[in-house]
């Protein structure tokens, strides 16, 4: 008995990567109607010089894609936690085009935010590990190899791909309720752990942007139950960073409790991998579905490497479970720090 009160998820959000890989209803297909809705959404605003820092949701209105748009958003809210888009092209666009046509989708599920300190609203998410050749102050999207599941800082994390690797590199999923439910079922007691949760490290650039310490004054739990919902905060990289900086010493028990989430929720038979196509997009509802990727081998050429942009959306109707209660405020931080240093750098 550890004395914890549990909160066990059911439903379509406990799912084996191993059962969806058999069918692709998680695939959305946009109509030749959306297509041509998309077009003149983009070039009307365009015409209107429309910008991705001045974008509302009413410039892009999508009308005639509203009941798409619904269902889309149903399903990553209150189904699987994730939804693939795909017939965008990607060839009848230019990248600056798609970025707005992206931003603009974007917009009819959630606010656009910055996604790091240097206040970058649409990530890039490349290999460029030559050319910031420092791990330290390198981004995580800004490297290549294989990446174990994660959870970014949003509530819908969306990517759009642009370019493939030259082989590999499947973007990989897994439901995190179902981990929850097999720590559950194995080793209570160690999820009871990931409930107290650990203090964490955000990278010392993005603290100083936000205007914070980058050591957690707390600890942060890496589940929250509350109002029938379970969601998942745990941010294993950060709690890496605590460690490696001499913050904080694991227990034996806190370092078996993340031994096992990390297997879990890195388990072939709970992941699901799904290549991007170039057009494809991905919706995630980050506090439920880990996303991660598999190896892929690169060109040399920077121009034909792997490429997808990343949009993290905050959902102002949903509640905000997450512990770190001051995220959003750090975000807009760095937006204003960005802003600042832009100014400073003319
Ligand atoms: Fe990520």
């Amino acid at each position: 008995m550890t004395g914890q009160q549990f909160f066990r998820p059911t439903g379509k959000s406990v799912w084996r990567g191993k059962d969806l890989a058999q069918s692709k209803d998680w695939t959305v297909s946009l109509s030749a109607l959306a297509l041509d809705e998309i077009e003149r959404d983009l070039r009307r605003a365009q015409a209107r010089g429309v910008t991705l820092d001045t974008m509302k949701r009413d410039d892009f209105p999508l009308t005639a894609l509203q009941d798409e748009l619904k269902a889309i958003f149903a399903e990553v809210k209150e189904g699987r936690g994730f939804a693939l888009v795909k017939g965008l092209s990607t060839e009848r666009y230019s990248e600056d085009e798609l970025a707005l046509i992206y931003w603009g989708i974007g917009s009819h599920f959630g606010v656009g935010m910055p996604q790091s300190f240097l206040g970058d609203r649409l990530g890039h998410i490349r290999d460029v590990s030559d050319e910031e050749p420092d791990p330290l102050r390198r981004r995580g999207y800004h490297s290549g190899g294989a990446q174990t599941t994660h959870a970014d800082s949003c509530d819908i994390l969306s990517m759009l791909s642009l370019r493939q690797a030259k082989s590999g590199g499947a973007s990989r999923l897994v439901s995190i309720h179902a981990v929850h439910n097999m720590m559950l079922d194995t080793c209570p007691e160690l999820l009871a752990v990931m409930y107290r949760g650990f203090f964490t490290r955000m990278p010392d650039s993005d603290a100083e942007a936000a205007g914070r310490n980058p050591l957690s004054g707390e600890r942060r739990p890496s589940f929250v139950a509350r109002d029938g919902e379970l969601a998942c905060f745990h941010g294993g990289p950060y709690i890496q960073r605590a460690i490696e900086a001499g913050d904080i010493v694991l227990n034996p028990e806190e370092a078996a409790a993340l031994a096992v989430f990390t297997a879990y929720s890195n388990h072939p038979d709970l992941c699901l991998d799904m290549l991007l196509k170039p057009g494809d997009m991905q919706f995630v509802k980050n506090r439920t579905v880990f996303h991660g990727r598999a190896h892929f081998d690169d060109y040399p050429e920077k121009d034909r490497r792997r490429h997808l942009l990343r949009l993290w959306l905050s959902v102002p109707s949903w509640p905000n479970l997450d512990p770190r209660k001051d995220s959003e405020v750090e975000k807009l931080n760095w937006e204003k720090f960005a802003k600042k240093q832009a100014v400073a750098a003319e």
